[in-house]
Protein backbone atom coordinates (compact mmCIF):
# COMPACT_ATOMS: atom_id res chain seq x y z
CA UNK A 1 0.00 0.00 0.00
CA UNK A 2 1.28 3.62 -0.93
CA UNK A 3 2.42 5.92 2.55
CA UNK A 4 0.12 8.07 3.26
CA UNK A 5 0.14 11.63 3.91
CA UNK A 6 -2.46 13.29 6.51
CA UNK A 7 -3.45 16.65 5.74
CA UNK A 8 -5.60 18.49 8.60
CA UNK A 9 -6.85 21.98 7.91
CA UNK A 10 -7.30 23.90 10.70
CA UNK A 11 -6.88 27.32 9.75
CA UNK A 12 -10.07 28.49 10.32
CA UNK A 13 -10.89 31.38 12.80
CA UNK A 14 -14.14 29.47 14.81
CA UNK A 15 -16.53 33.02 14.58
CA UNK A 16 -18.70 31.63 16.18
CA UNK A 17 -16.94 29.95 19.27
CA UNK A 18 -16.78 33.98 20.60
CA UNK A 19 -12.83 33.05 22.02
CA UNK A 20 -9.31 34.23 21.75
CA UNK A 21 -8.40 30.79 21.72
CA UNK A 22 -8.20 29.51 17.85
CA UNK A 23 -11.21 27.53 17.44
CA UNK A 24 -8.95 23.73 17.00
CA UNK A 25 -7.54 24.43 20.09
CA UNK A 26 -10.80 23.83 22.64
CA UNK A 27 -11.24 20.88 24.26
CA UNK A 28 -13.56 17.69 23.51
CA UNK A 29 -13.01 15.21 26.24
CA UNK A 30 -9.86 17.20 28.10
CA UNK A 31 -8.06 16.99 24.89
CA UNK A 32 -7.72 20.04 22.00
CA UNK A 33 -9.94 18.91 18.87
CA UNK A 34 -7.29 18.92 16.43
CA UNK A 35 -4.73 16.56 18.89
CA UNK A 36 -8.38 14.06 18.30
CA UNK A 37 -7.56 13.87 14.93
CA UNK A 38 -3.13 13.98 15.14
CA UNK A 39 -4.06 11.02 17.46
CA UNK A 40 -6.47 9.32 14.73
CA UNK A 41 -3.64 10.57 11.99
CA UNK A 42 -0.84 8.59 13.65
CA UNK A 43 -2.78 5.60 14.47
CA UNK A 44 -3.14 5.12 10.81
CA UNK A 45 0.87 5.32 10.56
CA UNK A 46 0.65 8.64 8.20
CA UNK A 47 4.28 8.95 7.05
CA UNK A 48 3.70 12.25 7.23
CA UNK A 49 1.58 15.08 8.49
CA UNK A 50 0.78 18.24 7.32
CA UNK A 51 -1.32 20.52 9.81
CA UNK A 52 -2.30 24.03 7.87
CA UNK A 53 -2.81 26.76 10.67
CA UNK A 54 -3.62 30.46 10.09
CA UNK A 55 -5.81 31.67 12.93
CA UNK A 56 -4.14 32.43 15.91
CA UNK A 57 -1.10 32.70 14.28
CA UNK A 58 1.77 30.64 16.29
CA UNK A 59 -0.21 29.23 18.74
CA UNK A 60 -1.62 26.14 17.08
CA UNK A 61 2.03 25.16 16.42
CA UNK A 62 2.91 25.96 19.42
CA UNK A 63 0.49 23.63 21.37
CA UNK A 64 1.24 20.62 18.90
CA UNK A 65 4.93 20.76 19.50
CA UNK A 66 4.94 17.26 20.73
CA UNK A 67 3.41 16.08 17.30
CA UNK A 68 6.09 15.13 14.71
CA UNK A 69 4.02 17.27 12.33
CA UNK A 70 4.67 19.72 10.00
CA UNK A 71 2.66 23.18 10.30
CA UNK A 72 2.04 25.44 7.16
CA UNK A 73 0.67 28.63 7.42
CA UNK A 74 -2.48 29.58 5.00
CA UNK A 75 -2.63 33.21 5.27
CA UNK A 76 -5.00 34.99 4.10
CA UNK A 77 -7.65 31.98 3.83
CA UNK A 78 -9.20 31.66 0.52
CA UNK A 79 -11.11 28.71 1.04
CA UNK A 80 -10.75 24.80 1.66
CA UNK A 81 -8.74 24.07 -1.98
CA UNK A 82 -6.44 26.84 -1.20
CA UNK A 83 -5.77 25.13 2.61
CA UNK A 84 -4.68 22.01 0.96
CA UNK A 85 -2.65 23.88 -1.53
CA UNK A 86 -0.41 25.02 0.66
CA UNK A 87 0.47 21.68 2.12
CA UNK A 88 1.42 20.16 -1.32
CA UNK A 89 4.62 21.78 -1.44
CA UNK A 90 5.04 19.50 1.29
CA UNK A 91 3.99 16.17 0.12
CA UNK A 92 5.80 13.68 -2.42
CA UNK A 93 4.30 12.71 -5.54
CA UNK A 94 3.74 8.43 -5.63
CA UNK A 95 2.00 8.95 -2.45
CA UNK A 96 -1.83 9.00 -1.12
CA UNK A 97 -2.99 11.84 1.06
CA UNK A 98 -5.99 12.40 2.82
CA UNK A 99 -7.81 15.46 3.74
CA UNK A 100 -8.97 16.12 7.74
CA UNK A 101 -10.46 18.33 9.60
CA UNK A 102 -8.94 20.33 12.60
CA UNK A 103 -12.44 21.19 13.85
CA UNK A 104 -13.90 17.82 13.26
CA UNK A 105 -12.69 15.59 16.07
CA UNK A 106 -14.14 12.34 16.31
CA UNK A 107 -13.20 10.72 13.30
CA UNK A 108 -12.42 7.37 13.87
CA UNK A 109 -9.47 5.09 12.19
CA UNK A 110 -11.54 2.37 11.05
CA UNK A 111 -13.46 4.47 8.80
CA UNK A 112 -10.48 6.23 7.20
CA UNK A 113 -9.30 2.73 7.12
CA UNK A 114 -12.42 1.61 5.22
CA UNK A 115 -11.75 4.40 2.57
CA UNK A 116 -8.28 3.46 1.88
CA UNK A 117 -10.29 -0.19 0.68
CA UNK A 118 -13.04 1.71 -1.40
CA UNK A 119 -10.65 1.75 -4.65
CA UNK A 120 -8.44 3.54 -6.39
CA UNK A 121 -8.84 7.08 -7.32
CA UNK A 122 -10.70 9.76 -5.44
CA UNK A 123 -12.46 8.65 -2.29
CA UNK A 124 -14.98 10.75 -0.28
CA UNK A 125 -16.41 10.20 2.79
CA UNK A 126 -20.26 11.12 2.36
CA UNK A 127 -22.68 10.99 4.98
CA UNK A 128 -26.88 10.96 4.41
CA UNK A 129 -28.11 13.49 6.87
CA UNK A 130 -32.18 14.15 7.50
CA UNK A 131 -31.71 18.07 7.17
CA UNK A 132 -28.40 18.51 4.96
CA UNK A 133 -28.56 22.57 5.03
CA UNK A 134 -25.35 24.40 4.83
CA UNK A 135 -23.56 21.18 3.45
CA UNK A 136 -21.89 20.03 0.25
CA UNK A 137 -24.43 17.83 -1.80
CA UNK A 138 -23.42 14.22 -3.73
CA UNK A 139 -24.91 14.72 -7.05
CA UNK A 140 -24.79 11.50 -9.03
CA UNK A 141 -25.86 10.51 -12.42
CA UNK A 142 -29.03 8.61 -12.77
CA UNK A 143 -26.65 5.11 -12.70
CA UNK A 144 -25.32 6.00 -8.93
CA UNK A 145 -21.92 7.41 -10.23
CA UNK A 146 -20.79 10.56 -8.64
CA UNK A 147 -20.48 13.96 -10.75
CA UNK A 148 -19.72 16.58 -8.58
CA UNK A 149 -20.23 18.37 -5.50
CA UNK A 150 -22.14 20.88 -5.50
CA UNK A 151 -22.25 23.84 -2.25
CA UNK A 152 -25.36 24.87 -1.05
CA UNK A 153 -24.74 28.26 -2.15
CA UNK A 154 -24.30 27.42 -5.37
CA UNK A 155 -27.12 24.44 -5.96
CA UNK A 156 -30.33 24.74 -7.25
CA UNK A 157 -33.67 23.80 -5.67
CA UNK A 158 -33.70 20.92 -6.97
CA UNK A 159 -29.83 20.16 -6.04
CA UNK A 160 -30.59 21.03 -2.33
CA UNK A 161 -33.08 18.23 -1.77
CA UNK A 162 -29.58 15.99 -1.86
CA UNK A 163 -29.45 14.43 1.09
CA UNK A 164 -26.06 13.22 1.19
CA UNK A 165 -23.38 15.41 1.65
CA UNK A 166 -19.66 15.85 1.91
CA UNK A 167 -18.04 15.55 4.90
CA UNK A 168 -14.80 16.98 3.67
CA UNK A 169 -12.83 14.54 4.25
CA UNK A 170 -11.22 12.98 1.07
CA UNK A 171 -8.35 10.18 0.12
CA UNK A 172 -6.39 10.57 -3.49
CA UNK A 173 -3.29 9.74 -5.37
CA UNK A 174 -1.10 13.12 -4.02
CA UNK A 175 -0.06 13.46 -7.89
CA UNK A 176 -3.48 14.02 -9.00
CA UNK A 177 -4.26 16.03 -5.90
CA UNK A 178 -1.59 18.55 -7.13
CA UNK A 179 -2.55 18.91 -10.65
CA UNK A 180 -6.31 18.97 -9.78
CA UNK A 181 -5.50 21.80 -6.97
CA UNK A 182 -3.40 24.19 -9.50
CA UNK A 183 -6.31 24.54 -11.80
CA UNK A 184 -9.07 25.31 -8.83
CA UNK A 185 -10.55 28.90 -9.90
CA UNK A 186 -12.70 30.87 -7.25
CA UNK A 187 -15.27 32.25 -9.73
CA UNK A 188 -18.44 30.62 -7.23
CA UNK A 189 -20.73 32.47 -4.66
CA UNK A 190 -18.11 33.03 -2.28
CA UNK A 191 -15.12 33.78 -4.29
CA UNK A 192 -13.34 30.92 -2.53
CA UNK A 193 -11.11 28.23 -3.92
CA UNK A 194 -13.27 24.69 -3.40
CA UNK A 195 -11.11 21.86 -2.30
CA UNK A 196 -15.11 20.21 -3.79
CA UNK A 197 -14.23 21.10 -7.26
CA UNK A 198 -11.52 18.31 -7.55
CA UNK A 199 -14.35 15.77 -8.07
CA UNK A 200 -15.54 16.96 -11.30
CA UNK A 201 -12.17 17.12 -12.59
CA UNK A 202 -11.73 13.78 -12.04
CA UNK A 203 -14.97 12.73 -13.38
CA UNK A 204 -14.04 14.44 -16.65
CA UNK A 205 -10.75 13.24 -16.85
CA UNK A 206 -12.45 9.41 -16.16
CA UNK A 207 -10.67 9.21 -12.89
CA UNK A 208 -12.94 7.12 -10.71
CA UNK A 209 -14.65 8.37 -8.01
CA UNK A 210 -15.86 6.36 -4.75
CA UNK A 211 -17.45 7.08 -1.47
CA UNK A 212 -17.61 5.62 1.39
CA UNK A 213 -19.44 6.01 4.53
CA UNK A 214 -18.46 6.73 8.75
CA UNK A 215 -19.69 3.96 10.62
CA UNK A 216 -21.40 6.37 12.76
CA UNK A 217 -22.56 10.37 11.97
CA UNK A 218 -20.78 11.70 15.31
CA UNK A 219 -17.68 11.00 13.52
CA UNK A 220 -18.04 13.58 10.88
CA UNK A 221 -19.92 15.96 13.03
CA UNK A 222 -18.05 19.55 12.72
CA UNK A 223 -17.77 22.16 15.59
CA UNK A 224 -18.55 26.27 15.13
CA UNK A 225 -20.25 26.85 18.40
CA UNK A 226 -19.73 26.00 21.84
CA UNK A 227 -22.98 24.79 22.24
CA UNK A 228 -22.05 22.12 19.41
CA UNK A 229 -19.11 21.17 21.24
CA UNK A 230 -20.95 20.68 23.76
CA UNK A 231 -23.36 18.42 22.83
CA UNK A 232 -20.38 16.49 21.09
CA UNK A 233 -18.97 16.10 23.95
CA UNK A 234 -21.74 14.79 25.43
CA UNK A 235 -21.99 11.83 22.59
CA UNK A 236 -18.55 11.23 23.10
CA UNK A 237 -19.10 10.44 26.78
CA UNK A 238 -22.29 8.67 26.19
CA UNK A 239 -20.28 6.57 23.62
CA UNK A 240 -17.45 5.99 27.00
CA UNK A 241 -20.40 5.22 28.81
CA UNK A 242 -21.86 2.32 26.49
CA UNK A 243 -18.32 0.79 25.78
CA UNK A 244 -17.67 0.61 29.92
CA UNK A 245 -20.81 -1.32 30.46
CA UNK A 246 -20.52 -3.37 27.25
CA UNK A 247 -17.34 -4.54 29.38
CA UNK A 248 -19.74 -5.25 32.29
CA UNK A 249 -18.72 -2.01 34.10
CA UNK A 250 -22.14 -0.81 36.49
CA UNK A 251 -22.54 2.95 35.84
CA UNK A 252 -25.18 4.48 38.47
CA UNK A 253 -25.99 6.86 35.44
CA UNK A 254 -24.48 6.66 31.90
CA UNK A 255 -25.29 9.79 31.35
CA UNK A 256 -22.89 11.42 34.44
CA UNK A 257 -20.01 10.05 34.44
CA UNK A 258 -17.01 11.87 32.07
CA UNK A 259 -13.96 10.38 30.72
CA UNK A 260 -11.10 12.57 29.77
CA UNK A 261 -8.27 10.18 28.65
CA UNK A 262 -8.07 6.28 28.80
CA UNK A 263 -10.28 4.68 31.36
CA UNK A 264 -9.53 0.57 31.63
CA UNK A 265 -11.76 -1.25 34.04
CA UNK A 266 -11.32 -4.97 35.43
CA UNK A 267 -14.33 -7.12 35.93
CA UNK A 268 -17.63 -6.07 38.46
CA UNK A 269 -15.91 -2.17 38.94
CA UNK A 270 -18.87 0.41 39.90
CA UNK A 271 -18.78 3.57 39.44
CA UNK A 272 -21.49 6.31 40.98
CA UNK A 273 -22.56 9.46 39.50
CA UNK A 274 -20.50 12.29 38.85
CA UNK A 275 -17.11 11.02 38.30
CA UNK A 276 -14.34 12.07 36.12
CA UNK A 277 -11.40 10.20 34.82
CA UNK A 278 -8.70 12.04 33.11
CA UNK A 279 -5.08 11.16 31.11
CA UNK A 280 -4.99 7.49 31.95
CA UNK A 281 -6.47 5.75 34.87
CA UNK A 282 -6.59 1.87 35.33
CA UNK A 283 -9.51 -0.02 37.77
CA UNK A 284 -8.61 -3.19 39.23
CA UNK A 285 -11.55 -5.82 39.42
CA UNK A 286 -14.14 -4.74 41.80
CA UNK A 287 -13.12 -1.30 42.42
CA UNK A 288 -15.74 0.87 43.47
CA UNK A 289 -15.70 4.54 42.75
CA UNK A 290 -17.81 6.67 44.86
CA UNK A 291 -20.18 9.57 43.37
CA UNK A 292 -17.74 13.34 42.54
CA UNK A 293 -14.65 11.59 42.57
CA UNK A 294 -11.87 13.29 40.34
CA UNK A 295 -8.83 10.31 39.32
CA UNK A 296 -6.12 11.76 37.24
CA UNK A 297 -3.44 9.09 35.87
CA UNK A 298 -3.81 6.64 38.67
CA UNK A 299 -3.58 3.07 38.83
CA UNK A 300 -6.12 1.61 41.82
CA UNK A 301 -5.58 -2.49 42.63
CA UNK A 302 -8.18 -4.55 43.07
CA UNK A 303 -11.15 -4.24 45.25
CA UNK A 304 -10.19 -0.98 46.70
CA UNK A 305 -13.33 1.14 48.03
CA UNK A 306 -13.05 4.96 46.81
CA UNK A 307 -15.83 6.98 48.75
CA UNK A 308 -17.66 9.86 47.25
CA UNK A 309 -15.74 13.31 46.82
CA UNK A 310 -11.91 11.98 46.59
CA UNK A 311 -9.41 13.04 44.29
CA UNK A 312 -6.47 11.09 42.85
CA UNK A 313 -3.88 12.56 40.98
CA UNK A 314 -1.23 10.95 39.69
CA UNK A 315 -0.81 7.88 42.24
CA UNK A 316 -0.99 3.93 42.79
CA UNK A 317 -3.19 2.50 45.15
CA UNK A 318 -2.93 -0.95 46.01
CA UNK A 319 -5.33 -3.92 46.78
CA UNK A 320 -8.27 -3.44 49.17
CA UNK A 321 -7.74 0.44 50.28
CA UNK A 322 -10.42 2.21 51.78
CA UNK A 323 -10.10 5.80 50.45
CA UNK A 324 -11.82 8.65 51.59
CA UNK A 325 -14.95 10.47 51.13
CA UNK A 326 -13.24 13.61 50.99
CA UNK A 327 -9.28 12.30 50.57
CA UNK A 328 -6.90 13.61 48.56
CA UNK A 329 -3.91 11.82 47.08
CA UNK A 330 -1.36 14.32 45.28
CA UNK A 331 1.10 13.26 42.65
CA UNK A 332 3.91 10.80 43.87
CA UNK A 333 1.60 8.95 46.55
CA UNK A 334 1.67 5.61 46.74
CA UNK A 335 -0.62 3.27 48.80
CA UNK A 336 0.15 -0.32 49.54
CA UNK A 337 -2.82 -3.20 49.89
CA UNK A 338 -4.84 -2.65 53.23
CA UNK A 339 -3.95 1.15 53.82
CA UNK A 340 -6.74 3.17 54.58
CA UNK A 341 -7.19 6.94 54.11
CA UNK A 342 -10.01 8.69 55.60
CA UNK A 343 -12.12 11.76 55.46
CA UNK A 344 -9.72 15.07 54.82
CA UNK A 345 -7.03 13.25 54.47
CA UNK A 346 -4.01 14.51 52.20
CA UNK A 347 -1.22 12.66 51.11
CA UNK A 348 1.70 13.88 48.41
CA UNK A 349 4.65 12.41 47.53
CA UNK A 350 4.39 9.74 50.26
CA UNK A 351 4.14 5.82 50.44
CA UNK A 352 1.68 4.11 52.63
CA UNK A 353 2.75 0.68 53.65
CA UNK A 354 0.48 -2.06 54.08
CA UNK A 355 -2.42 -1.77 56.42
CA UNK A 356 -1.69 1.36 57.39
CA UNK A 357 -4.02 4.02 58.56
CA UNK A 358 -5.05 7.63 58.16
CA UNK A 359 -8.41 7.82 58.94
CA UNK A 360 -8.91 11.77 59.37
CA UNK A 361 -7.47 15.24 58.77
CA UNK A 362 -4.15 14.70 58.31
CA UNK A 363 -1.33 15.96 55.93
CA UNK A 364 1.44 13.66 55.29
CA UNK A 365 3.98 14.73 52.74
CA UNK A 366 7.50 13.67 51.65
CA UNK A 367 7.08 10.76 53.88
CA UNK A 368 7.66 6.95 54.11
CA UNK A 369 5.03 5.36 55.77
CA UNK A 370 5.64 1.63 57.27
CA UNK A 371 3.28 -1.37 57.44
CA UNK A 372 0.88 -1.22 59.98
CA UNK A 373 1.28 2.22 60.97
CA UNK A 374 -1.56 4.33 63.05
CA UNK A 375 -1.66 7.79 62.18
CA UNK A 376 -4.34 9.80 64.83
CA UNK A 377 -6.37 12.55 63.92
CA UNK A 378 -5.15 15.40 62.73
CA UNK A 379 -1.26 14.44 62.38
CA UNK A 380 0.68 17.05 60.16
CA UNK A 381 4.02 16.32 58.77
CA UNK A 382 5.61 19.31 58.67
CA UNK A 383 8.08 18.75 55.50
CA UNK A 384 8.55 22.85 54.34
CA UNK A 385 10.80 25.28 56.39
CA UNK A 386 9.88 27.66 53.58
CA UNK A 387 12.34 27.12 51.49
CA UNK A 388 13.74 23.16 51.66
CA UNK A 389 11.44 20.25 52.03
CA UNK A 390 12.53 16.82 54.00
CA UNK A 391 11.15 13.26 54.69
CA UNK A 392 9.57 11.89 57.43
CA UNK A 393 10.00 8.29 57.93
CA UNK A 394 7.49 6.12 59.95
CA UNK A 395 8.20 2.85 60.55
CA UNK A 396 6.49 -0.34 60.57
CA UNK A 397 4.07 -0.90 63.58
CA UNK A 398 4.40 3.01 64.70
CA UNK A 399 1.32 4.56 66.73
CA UNK A 400 1.26 8.32 66.25
CA UNK A 401 -1.13 9.90 68.71
CA UNK A 402 -4.04 12.47 67.43
CA UNK A 403 -2.59 16.15 66.51
CA UNK A 404 0.63 15.13 66.44
CA UNK A 405 3.40 17.18 64.10
CA UNK A 406 6.19 15.62 62.66
CA UNK A 407 8.60 18.56 62.10
CA UNK A 408 11.03 16.74 58.72
CA UNK A 409 13.67 15.40 58.46
CA UNK A 410 12.71 12.71 61.51
CA UNK A 411 12.54 9.42 61.97
CA UNK A 412 9.79 7.31 64.10
CA UNK A 413 11.14 4.06 64.79
CA UNK A 414 9.68 0.21 64.54
CA UNK A 415 6.85 -0.30 67.26
CA UNK A 416 7.56 3.72 68.65
CA UNK A 417 4.43 5.31 70.41
CA UNK A 418 3.71 9.01 69.56
CA UNK A 419 1.56 10.82 72.47
CA UNK A 420 -1.06 12.77 71.73
CA UNK A 421 -0.55 16.67 70.89
CA UNK A 422 3.27 16.33 70.82
CA UNK A 423 6.03 18.45 68.28
CA UNK A 424 8.50 15.26 67.29
CA UNK A 425 11.38 17.46 66.57
CA UNK A 426 14.30 14.85 66.87
CA UNK A 427 13.95 11.02 66.36
CA UNK A 428 11.66 8.66 68.59
CA UNK A 429 12.87 5.40 69.70
CA UNK A 430 11.90 2.19 68.03
CA UNK A 431 9.28 0.37 70.99
CA UNK A 432 9.06 3.77 73.53
CA UNK A 433 6.56 6.33 74.30
CA UNK A 434 7.85 9.82 73.17
CA UNK A 435 6.13 13.02 73.89
CA UNK A 436 6.52 16.76 73.74
CA UNK A 437 3.68 18.06 76.33
CA UNK A 438 3.45 20.69 78.85
CA UNK A 439 2.57 19.29 82.04
CA UNK A 440 -1.01 19.65 82.76
CA UNK A 441 -1.81 21.75 85.62
CA UNK A 442 -4.85 22.71 87.73
CA UNK A 443 -5.63 26.15 89.35
CA UNK A 444 -7.44 25.63 92.30
CA UNK A 445 -10.11 28.38 93.01
CA UNK A 446 -9.73 30.16 89.60
CA UNK A 447 -13.15 32.15 88.92
CA UNK A 448 -14.13 33.12 85.39
CA UNK A 449 -14.34 36.53 84.58
CA UNK A 450 -17.38 37.95 85.19
CA UNK A 451 -18.87 41.07 82.99
CA UNK A 452 -18.58 44.57 84.82
CA UNK A 453 -21.55 46.29 85.04
CA UNK A 454 -21.80 50.14 83.94
C1 LIG B 1 -17.01 22.49 3.51
C2 LIG B 1 -17.20 21.79 2.16
C3 LIG B 1 -18.61 21.22 2.09
C4 LIG B 1 -18.84 20.26 3.24
C5 LIG B 1 -18.56 20.93 4.56
C6 LIG B 1 -18.56 19.91 5.66
C7 LIG B 1 -15.80 23.02 0.60
C8 LIG B 1 -15.78 24.04 -0.48
N1 LIG B 1 -17.00 22.75 1.11
O1 LIG B 1 -17.92 23.57 3.54
O2 LIG B 1 -18.78 20.52 0.86
O3 LIG B 1 -20.18 19.79 3.20
O4 LIG B 1 -17.24 21.55 4.58
O5 LIG B 1 -18.45 20.56 6.90
O6 LIG B 1 -14.78 22.46 0.91
N2 LIG B 1 -10.54 26.05 6.21
C9 LIG B 1 -9.21 26.43 6.16
N3 LIG B 1 -8.84 27.43 5.30
C10 LIG B 1 -9.75 28.05 4.48
C11 LIG B 1 -11.09 27.66 4.58
C12 LIG B 1 -11.45 26.65 5.43
O7 LIG B 1 -8.37 25.88 6.87
O8 LIG B 1 -9.33 28.94 3.75
C13 LIG B 1 -10.93 24.98 7.14
C14 LIG B 1 -11.89 25.50 8.20
O9 LIG B 1 -11.19 25.89 9.34
C15 LIG B 1 -12.76 24.30 8.45
C16 LIG B 1 -12.75 23.52 7.15
O10 LIG B 1 -11.64 24.00 6.42
O11 LIG B 1 -12.18 23.46 9.43
C17 LIG B 1 -14.03 23.67 6.34
O12 LIG B 1 -14.21 25.04 6.03
P1 LIG B 1 -15.62 25.73 6.05
O13 LIG B 1 -15.47 27.13 5.70
O14 LIG B 1 -16.34 25.38 7.30
O15 LIG B 1 -16.32 24.98 4.83
P2 LIG B 1 -17.86 24.80 4.61
O16 LIG B 1 -18.38 25.98 3.91
O17 LIG B 1 -18.53 24.37 5.85
MG1 LIG C 1 -18.07 24.37 7.87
Amino acid sequence: MSALNIIILAAGKGTRMYSNKPKVLHALAGKPMVQHVLDCALALEASNICVVYGHGGEIVPQAMAQYQAQFVIQEPQLGTGHAVQQAMPHLPDNTLSMVLYGDVPLIQQTTLQQMRAAGEGLVFLTVNLANPTGYGRIVRDASGKVLSIIEEKDATPEQRKIQEVNTGILLAPTAMLRSWLSNLKNNNSQGEYYLTDIVAMAVAQGVAVHTAQPAHAWEVEGINSKSQLATLERTWQSVEAQRLMSQGVTLADPARIDVRGQLSCGRDVEIDVGCIFEGKVELADNVRVGAYSVIRNATIAQGTQIAAYSHIDSSLVGANCHIGPYARLRPGSQLHDDAHVGNFVEIKNSEIGKGSKANHLSYIGDSTVGSRVNIGAGTITCNYDGANKFRTIIEDDAFIGSDTQLVAPVRVGKGATIGAGSTITKDAPDGELTLSRSKQITINGWKRPVKIKK
